[in-house]
């Protein structure tokens, strides 16, 4: 079975063609067709996504990146359409949907919604473009720009919500630090990359940052609080213009620290809460390797019979290769369709717990 999907739910635009097969219970994917482009450095000017920018973008790159990606996968013949119909910025995700909704019509395809979300936690399972040997329950991280939850799917395709951020989503305060401490947009990446230099380089500062809600006993977040203790430290310190660059770079490590420990203390209490055999992380905060390795070694030394997935680096951030895996697993494995595609709309703010 083939599938060309399409993401356009935040800044970034994609379109992928993947084959799948299913043996048995093991789904194998290929990439047949991959066009991705990235319009952050048209939003670094606003420290942020900027909607109707966004939009725009997103109409004018569509065209040609279908020409990109149909040329890369050569003589196909396609049998569905994927697109991503939420969460996300709705102006954004109307752009996909009105695309998506034009190619199934002329070429006589069915049009298949996908939730986001779902498409960050079954890609994150793949492991070299297998999707097999997956024991449930399936806890997964999803921490990006927009979101950061535990989806616990019990059964495929069927997730209840076991925590979730009540302010900031992770990505988000990475963003909002790294603008603080005059990084650029998108800063998740930016500080990333100091903490580990600053770890690599022995680089520390006397800065502690509080570890939120780490000992309320919930698989809840909140990282707004984070970021305002960021401010304050930034304004005792004198303000950002008086920092070194050894004192930033600390920053970001304790910063990255702080964050790290509060989802390994969540994702051991979640764990517990819900017995699950799989663990896994998703979304675009997943391709921090501190968080990475913290996490496997925990996992792995308190955690001995649950397996710990981590996605393909390439695949962390948005695109349309997830998308299209997870509509493939939907429909090789004979699952319904949510919502009918007739009635397909952009939902901004669309929960994984509809997804069933
Ligand atoms: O999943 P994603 O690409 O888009 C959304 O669905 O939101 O996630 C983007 C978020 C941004 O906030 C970005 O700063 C963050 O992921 N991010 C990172 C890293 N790479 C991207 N955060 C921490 N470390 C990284 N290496
Ligand atoms: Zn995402």
């Amino acid at each position: 079975m083939k599938i060309l999907a399409i993401e356009t739910s935040c800044d970034e635009t994609g379109i992928a063609i993947l084959e799948g097969t299913k043996d048995g219970e093991s789904f194998s994917f290929t990439v047949l067709g991959n066009a991705l482009l990235s319009q952050a450095a048209l939003h670094a000017e606003y420290g942020g996504v900027f909607p109707a920018l966004a939009k725009r973008e997103h109409i004018k790159n569509l065209p040609p990146m279908l020409e990109q990606a149909l040329k890369q996968a050569g003589e196909q013949t396609l049998d569905a359409i994927a697109v991503t119909y939420g969460p996300g910025l709705e102006p954004a995700l109307w752009t996909g949907i009105t695309f998506a909704q034009k190619l199934a019509a002329e070429w006589g395809l069915p049009l298949l919604p996908i939730n986001h979300m779902e498409g960050h936690l079954i890609s994150s399972l793949v492991q070299n473009g297998k999707l097999e040997h997956v024991a449930l329950p399936v806890l997964g991280l999803l921490i990006s720009g927009g979101h950061t939850e535990f989806a616990l799917m019990k059964d495929w395709f069927d997730y209840t919500l076991v925590g979730q951020t009540k302010d900031d989503a992770v990505g988000e305060a990475f963003d909002k630090v790294a603008r603080m401490l005059g990084l650029s947009y998108p800063g998740g990446p930016e500080i990333s990359k100091l903490a580990e230099y600053a770890r690599q380089n022995n680089i520390t500062s006397d800065i502690k940052l509080p570890r939120p809600m780490l000992h309320e006993p919930t698989c809840d977040f909140s990282f707004s609080g984070l970021k305002t203790a960021v401010l304050y430290a930034l304004r005792d310190l004198g303000g950002m213009h008086t920092l070194s660059s050894d004192h930033i770079t600390a920053f970001a490590r304790e910063f990255e620290d702080a964050v790290s420990d509060v989802l390994i203390a969540k994702t051991r209490r979640a764990l517990e809460q819900t017995d699950s055999k799989t663990f896994v992380i998703g979304g675009g905060v997943a391709a921090s390797k501190h968080l990475r390795r913290t996490l496997g070694a925990r996992i792995e030394a308190e955690f001995p019979n649950v397996e710990f997935r981590l996605p393909a680096l390439d695949i962390t951030g948005d695109n349309a290769v997830m998308i299209a895996m997870a509509a493939l697993a939907r429909m090789l494995s004979g699952a319904e369709i949510i919502p009918p595609p007739e009635t397909i709309a952009a939902k901004g703010s669309l929960s994984l717990q509809t997804a069933k």
